[in-house]
């Protein structure tokens, strides 16, 4: 099924399990930034959760805060009974350690899968390993080819390939030519985060039944363009935009149904 279709199919199901609960779904978004980006993707999941029945609340707080006074607000979310999940839109202003605050969030309540303690899973990641396997992409002692080690995307996706039982390659920007084109042809999967326009191109000679799946988002232009080259000869290669991106938004309201029904059982 394309990205679009599985991910709407899945909101239906979704949708219809909440219609059930007498108690909603709630989780709670600290925007602490006035940037372009994360406005659009804020509004991207007030409205994913809208579409299912789950309550969201946005807090916006001022560019000036203080650390202590960001942990405080965020304090406040998570010993509110009421609410299953927090997340805090990154970036955060200068003043701010992102790392502290990840720290700093209920990993109960941490959706993002950002706190080291929790239970849910990095949104990017996971949706990507629950499409592939939905989607009956073989995984197990196949080689998967992560290139990137981001701490969102590019680490969590090999700990989790590695789960399901594929033999890990990651590889990164720091990776020679030569050995990027060994493991990319030898590829069964291919992660690609790397940030860099087109940079799996139609030089490389892929395995015809390899699976390519495009993380990147470069906005050139005003138009997105993947990691990868468009049309590339292979069973199956993920679209930016209408890809990962989805799954992304998709899983962030898997994970809160996670928190919720670890909350509520
Ligand atoms: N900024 C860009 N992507 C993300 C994300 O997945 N979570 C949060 N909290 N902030 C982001």
């Amino acid at each position: 099924m394309i990205i679009k279709e599985y991910v709407n199919y899945k909101k239906e199901e979704l949708k219809k399990e909440i219609e059930g609960l007498t108690v909603k779904p709630h989780f709670v978004i600290i925007q602490v930034n006035e940037d372009e980006a994360s406005n659009a993707y804020v509004k991207g999941k007030i409205k994913d959760a809208t579409e299912v029945g789950i309550i969201c609340d946005l807090i916006k707080l001022p560019i000036t805060i203080s650390q202590e006074e960001l942990i405080q607000e965020i304090n406040k979310i998570n010993n509110n009974d009421e609410i299953d999940g927090l997340i805090v839109q990154m970036p955060l202003p200068r003043q701010i350690d992102e790392e502290i605050i990840k720290l700093a969030v209920d990993p109960n309540k941490d959706i993002d899968g950002f706190h080291p303690l929790t239970k849910m899973d990095p949104c990017t990641p996971k949706g990507i390993i629950n499409y592939l396997k939905d989607e009956q992409i073989p995984l197990s002692g196949k080689n998967a080819v992560v290139i990137g080690r981001s701490n969102i995307v590019g680490k969590p996706m090999a700990r989790l390939l590695l789960l399901e039982n594929c033999n890990v390659t990651q590889v990164h920007s720091r990776t020679s030519k030569e050995d990027m084109k060994f493991y990319i042809e030898h590829a069964d999967i291919i992660v690609i985060a790397i940030g860099k326009a087109g940079y799996l191109d139609h030089s490389y000679n892929y395995k015809p039944d390899a699976v390519i799946v495009d993380v990147g988002i470069n906005r050139i232009d005003g138009k997105l363009h993947g990691d990868a080259e468009r049309d590339l000869p292979v069973k199956l290669q993920t679209p930016v935009p209408g890809g990962v991106g989805l799954l992304t938004r998709l899983t962030l309201l898997t994970n809160l149904m996670q928190a919720y029904k670890a909350r509520h059982k």
